[in-house]
């Protein structure tokens, strides 16, 4: 599992965008064709940063994040 975090003082200036693009790379060595992750409907950011990055909606989870009220979750898919 990955989790997906930049220090608040230093977001929008594409360090997640640099994290995500070195996983990126990691994964063509083992030949992953497909990512899947899962994110909250109410994390507008993430959302918008994903899809920036080429993910886009396959199906939603009802109640995915138990511990944050049961919000749902997006799951979203790229191809490599
Ligand atoms: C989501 C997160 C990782 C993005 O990190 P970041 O370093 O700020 O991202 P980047 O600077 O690489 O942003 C790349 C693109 O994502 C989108 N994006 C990032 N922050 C955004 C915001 N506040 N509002 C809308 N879009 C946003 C934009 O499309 C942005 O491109 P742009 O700068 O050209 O507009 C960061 O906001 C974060 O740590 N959030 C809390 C943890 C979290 O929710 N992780 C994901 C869990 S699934």
């Amino acid at each position: 599992m990955i989790l997906l975090v930049t220090d608040p003082l230093y977001r929008k200036k594409g360090f997640a965008t640099k994290l995500l693009q070195g996983v990126l790379l990691t994964t063509e060595f083992i030949k992953v064709r497909k990512i899947f992750l899962e994110v909250s409907k109410q994390n507008r950011t993430a959302f918008e940063f994903y899809q920036k990055n080429g993910f886009f909606i396959i199906g939603q989870r009802k109640n995915y994040y138990v511990s944050q009220n049961n919000v749902d979750a997006f799951v979203l898919m790229r191809t490599l």
